[in-house]
C-alpha cells in the first residue's frame, strides 16, 4: 500500500532514509517534508515501512527530491511500484513536467527512471560529495502531459 506519510513514520523513514543512502537526508529536514501535505510518500507492506519518496511541486513543474526502498527489499519491483504512484500524484498536484537529479553512478536508479520515460536534460558538474571528492548530477526529466 502506498500512501501519504504521516509525521508519526519519521523514526522508520529515517531507518531507510540511512540504510539506503551514503549521504541521508537529516532527520529535521525529513521532518519540514513530512509536515508539508502531499510531499512526503511511504510505501508499506504488511504494516512495515519498506520505502518513502518525497516530492514537491511548483508552479505546474515537478521534483522528485528522494526516493529509497530498505536495502532488503530492494530489487523486488517496489521502487518502480512507488515511482509509478509519485508519477500519479505529481499528474493530481497539477505537475506537467517532473525533475530529479541524481548521481552520475547511480546504475540502479538510473535505470529505474529511464524504465519510466525519464531522459537526461543536463549535469550539474561535481554536484554532490562522494567517496572520492564530488561527483556529477544528471538532471533527468519526464514530461507528465505528453
Ligand atoms: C533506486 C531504488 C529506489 C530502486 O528500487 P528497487 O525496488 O530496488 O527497484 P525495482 O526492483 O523496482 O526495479 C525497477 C527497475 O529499476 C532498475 N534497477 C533496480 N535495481 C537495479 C540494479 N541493481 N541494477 C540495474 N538496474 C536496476 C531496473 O530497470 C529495474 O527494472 P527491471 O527489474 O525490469 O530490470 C533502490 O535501489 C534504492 O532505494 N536505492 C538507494 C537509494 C537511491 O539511490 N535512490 C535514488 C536516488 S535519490
Amino acid at each position: 500500500m502506498i500512501r501519504a506519510a504521516q509525521p508519526q513514520d519519521l523514526a522508520a523513514i529515517m531507518h531507510i532514509e540511512r540504510r539506503a543512502h551514503a549521504f541521508p537526508w537529516s532527520e529535521q529536514v525529513m521532518q519540514q517534508f513530512l509536515q508539508r501535505p502531499g510531499s512526503a510518500w511511504v510505501l508499506e507492506q504488511q504494516g512495515e515501512l519498506v520505502g518513502h519518496a518525497v516530492i514537491r511541486v511548483i508552479a505546474g513543474e515537478g521534483e522528485l527530491l528522494t526516493i529509497a526502498i530498505h536495502p532488503e527489499q530492494q530489487g523486488q519491483g517496489l521502487g518502480l511500484q512507488l515511482l509509478q504512484a509519485i508519477l500519479q500524484q505529481f499528474a493530481q498536484q497539477g505537475a506537467e513536467q517532473c525533475f530529479l537529479e541524481v548521481r552520475a553512478s547511480n546504475h540502479s536508479a538510473i535505470q529505474l527512471y529511464e524504465k519510466l520515460g525519464f531522459a537526461c536534460a543536463g549535469v550539474r558538474k561535481d554536484y554532490y560529495p562522494c567517496a572520492q571528492g564530488r561527483e556529477d548530477a544528471w538532471i533527468y526529466c519526464l514530461d507528465l502531459s505528453a
